[in-house]
């Protein structure tokens, strides 16, 4: 099948590469220059696990092809919208990309083309859209919702292998297309559900916002496991053995962040706000987030003794999670801006993610290592920001030589308590258990209990 894609961010990026892999005739349109040519080359603009093996491959097989214009549309059955939607300041979704992307499609229409939104949109969406290829095409075409539930980093694996497809539409014969183009992914007997245009558009943010609320819900538990004795990691298998609620997304930390979850958040409760409803969870659900980024600040902040100016502070990681470049409301930006508004300085290591948080921050009071342990020497303490699997089993003895202080912050929660503490460190994590009585300074939030 012939079929255009409109944005090549992570999500229209990775759907367009992967509809070539299995084997449809793709062409990808950005308006930005250096990325198309960038693209053209066989090169990957993101940092995605696998990506760039696939685009040069079908690239070079002639089924995926990069362009800066819409002249593709008119031989595409298939119209794929994948712009971005970023929040505006009151926290709407802007939609403005996705108008622009419309009125270009419109223009280059052939009769009967089905124009799929993949773009995270609001409820709605849809139909204002349709009005406005409507008002610029006199071409009959047909509107799908088609929203998309990849992950970074696994972003290929997560396309090919979708836990459900989801078709908003409104004629069966768009729906048996899209069956069509999406059969050789469903091959396991993962389902293809058909919807309503409105209900596809609400799923993915329903989606988005109950794993951001479970995320919410397991950090607010571990901060009550600080202040009370219990452990997390103990609370979580104790829970998530029960079937109802599952092990996935209850992994305490510093935080959600990302392109998606902050901003759908926001967007679903400006939609909520619009139909004059509150949304009391969600709205939790971020009250939540917001203090979970700066969480660890006050341990660090109390070990010594509230005066942090002058003291050097070294994070490992600061992508918003591993396997990704991608520092979008990473919390390692809120956490860096307070240590700096307090008069500390941050060192930090990034296997990938270390030139976008350096063009970002634009911080003489950052400095960035190409090593994890260079990045302690001088340092007073050490902060874990981003799970990479580098970071699961380090020498610490190494990390403790190069630390002017033994004191390790984890907001992952990556490392075996007693081995840190053996080795001599101080040690506070994320609503994990820590014996005082080894930890030479006590100064967590549940400072003086004793575990029977
Ligand atoms: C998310 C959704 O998972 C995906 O379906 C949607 O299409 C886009 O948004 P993504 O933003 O790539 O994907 O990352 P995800 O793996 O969901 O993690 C989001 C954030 O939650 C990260 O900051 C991650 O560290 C955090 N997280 C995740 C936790 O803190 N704990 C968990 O248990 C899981």
């Amino acid at each position: 099948m012939k079929i255009t894609v409109i944005g090549t961010g992570y999500v229209g990026l990775v759907s367009g590469t992967c509809f070539a892999e299995i084997g449809h005739d793709v062409t990808c349109v950005d308006i930005v220059k250096e990325k198309v040519e960038m693209l053209q080359g066989g090169k990957s603009p993101i940092y995605e696990p696998g990506l760039e093996e696939l685009l040069k491959r079908n690239i070079k097989d002639e089924r995926l092809h990069f362009s800066q214009n819409y002249e593709s549309i008119a031989s595409s059955k298939c119209i794929f919208l994948a712009v971005g939607t970023p929040s505006t300041d009151e926290g709407k979704a802007d939609l403005k990309y996705l108008e622009a992307a419309g009125v270009e499609v419109a223009k280059n229409l052939s009769e009967d083309a089905i124009v799929v939104i993949k773009s995270t949109v609001p409820v709605g969406t849809n139909k204002w859209l349709k009005d406005i290829i409507a008002k610029n095409t006199s071409k009959r075409f047909h509107m799908v919702n088609n929203p998309e539930f990849l992950k970074e980093g696994s972003a290929v694996e997560d396309f090919m292998r979708p836990d459900r497809v989801i078709i908003g539409h409104e004629e069966d014969e768009v729906a048996q297309v899209m069956e069509e183009l999406y059969a050789p992914l469903v091959k396991q007997g993962n389902p293809i559900l058909f919807m309503s245009n409105l209900s596809a558009e609400m799923s993915k943010y329903a989606a988005n916002c109950f794993l951001a609320t479970k995320i919410s819900f397991i950090n607010e538990i571990a901060r009550l496991c600080d202040s009370t004795g219990a452990d997390i990691n103990e609370v979580r298998k104790g829970i998530s053995t029960d079937k109802r609620i599952g092990p996935h997304f209850l992994y305490p930390g510093p935080g959600y962040g990302g392109s998606c979850f902050p901003k759908d958040v926001k967007a679903l409760l400006y939609t909520a706000k619009e139909h004059g409803q509150e949304l009391e969870i969600v709205e939790a659900t971020e009250r939540v987030n917001d203090a979970q980024k700066t969480y660890i600040l006050n341990k660090i902040s109390r070990y010594f003794n509230n005066d942090l100016k002058g003291k050097v502070i070294s994070f490992w990681g600061v992508a918003f999670k591993a396997n990704t470049d991608d520092i979008r409301e990473t919390s390692a930006i809120y956490l860096a801006k307070e240590l700096i508004s307090k008069g500390a300085k941050v060192y930090f290591y990034d296997p990938v993610a270390a030139n976008n948080f350096m063009s970002f921050m634009k911080d003489d009071n950052i400095k960035s290592f190409s090593n994890k342990y260079d990045c302690l020497n001088g340092s007073d303490a050490l902060v874990t920001m981003t799970e990479w699997r580098e970071f699961s089993f380090p020498d610490f003895s190494e990390i403790k030589q190069r630390l002017n202080n033994p004191v390790i912050f984890d907001s992952r929660n990556l490392f075996d308590t007693q081995k840190v503490l053996m080795e001599g460190f101080d040690y506070f994590a994320i609503g994990k258990f820590i014996p005082q009585s080894l930890n030479k300074m006590a100064h967590t939030d549940s400072e003086s209990f004793v575990r029977n």
